[in-house]
């Protein structure tokens, strides 16, 4: 593994939309930034540094009041949803000192998905967070996990999403087998609302499902078109289809979007959430009352448990010290070589000299 930690200036997903109900105060760290984040009375989703200016009381432990303010824990000093502080009980009488206020992290709704920059605030206009448009589209059943808390870097997981080689034997016997990892790898780069992609595409003919996707995407053999798409560092887009031999692109075929969201939380560990995306009317062969999205929801668990597994494993050995190893690249590994240099240049951006913080008003 590189030296690599985490991308500060980038949007990363906090939740998604329905995670943040009004008058909820939650607890996030995201790149090594305390944060606390709520929904206003006004609908919007507001995010600052979690820590009160006072004596460092993180205040999601506080409470949101009737007037909109969040109230500190300790001893009670209050601020307002722009992060200003408004009310200090000890002192009524007293001027709130104009230093009294909140780090604020720019914050975008969209496409269901909260996102969050959690690095300097004047460089998140120069970008857009990735679109996911199909997890508000009623044509697509979406669902979405819980967000998982994994044990290992998330360049890990990036690495992982993009080299299918790995389904055998990782996940043999249920996504995946051998002839899966030798399908052969196109390779795609480019730069989309401010945020550089790094792309796989691999096309197979006559190619046997395994079982699980057999059971989601109802035939046997197929033809199928599979990409992989990192934007950022925070989303993988997943896309695959499948048709009989020869029927790809018609009303044939089958398939998902798959959302990866990969939020740093340290340079150990992250956030991992995935979101599967079916044609709101295809169902599933395996359990034919089920919808292809819940049977997919319902079984994808277990294939996410052994990523899981590996990742975690993978970041335990990271632990010893390795100083003679130079990493053995095979010829599947050309996209997780690009995604590494794309989150390596990214890092190195981060270091470039910081202009004064915006205000935030
Ligand atoms: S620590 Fe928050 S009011 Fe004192
Ligand atoms: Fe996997």
């Amino acid at each position: 593994m590189t030296r690599f930690k985490y991308v500060r200036n980038s949007w990363y997903v906090a939740g998604f939309s329905h995670e943040f109900g009004k008058g909820k105060l939650q607890r996030h760290e995201i790149a090594r930034e305390p944060v606390v984040i709520w929904r206003t009375d006004s609908g919007r989703v507001v995010a600052f540094d979690n820590r009160c200016v006072h004596k460092r009381m993180p205040l999601s432990e506080g409470k949101l009041l009737e007037d909109g303010s969040l109230q500190c824990s300790y001893h009670g000093l209050r601020y307002n949803d722009q992060g200003r502080c408004v009310a200090i009980p000890s002192q009524p009488d007293g001027a709130i000192p104009a230093r009294a206020r909140l780090k604020a992290f720019p914050v975008i709704e969209q496409d269901g998905l909260v996102w969050i920059w959690p690095g300097e605030a004047e460089k998140a206009d120069k970008v857009r967070p990735p679109r996911t448009p199909e997890i508000t589209d009623d044509s697509w059943e979406s669902i979405g996990s819980e967000p998982m808390r994994i044990a290992a870097n998330y360049l890990l997981l990036i690495e992982n999403l993009l080299d299918i080689s790995h389904f055998y034997p990782l996940h043999d016997g249920n996504i995946g087998d051998l002839a899966n990892s030798r399908i052969p790898v196109e390779l795609i780069e480019g730069e989309q609302d401010g945020s550089r992609f790094v792309k796989t595409i691999r096309e197979a003919r006559d190619y046997k499902q395994p079982p699980f996707l057999a059971d989601w995407f109802v035939y046997d053999i197929v033809d199928r078109h599979h990409s992989h798409c990192l934007t950022g560092p925070g989303l993988t887009r997943v896309e695959m289809r499948v048709a009989p031999p020869g029927k790809l692109g018609s009303d044939a075929d089958r398939g998902y979007i798959l959302f990866h969201t990969h939020t740093p939380i340290d340079e150990k560990s992250h956030v991992w959430r995935w979101c599967v995306n079916c044609k709101a009317d295809h169902m599933s062969k395996g359990d034919p009352s089920k919808s292809a999205a819940k049977r997919v929801a319902e079984m994808f668990p277990a294939v996410v448990e052994e990523d899981r597994w590996a990742l975690e494993k993978q970041q335990e050995m990271f632990a010893y010290p390795d100083e003679n190893y130079t990493e053995l690249y095979l010829k599947p590994d050309k996209a997780t070589r690009l995604a590494r240099r794309l989150l390596l240049s990214l890092e190195r951006q981060d270091l470039e000299p910081k202009r004064a913080p915006a205000a935030v008003d």
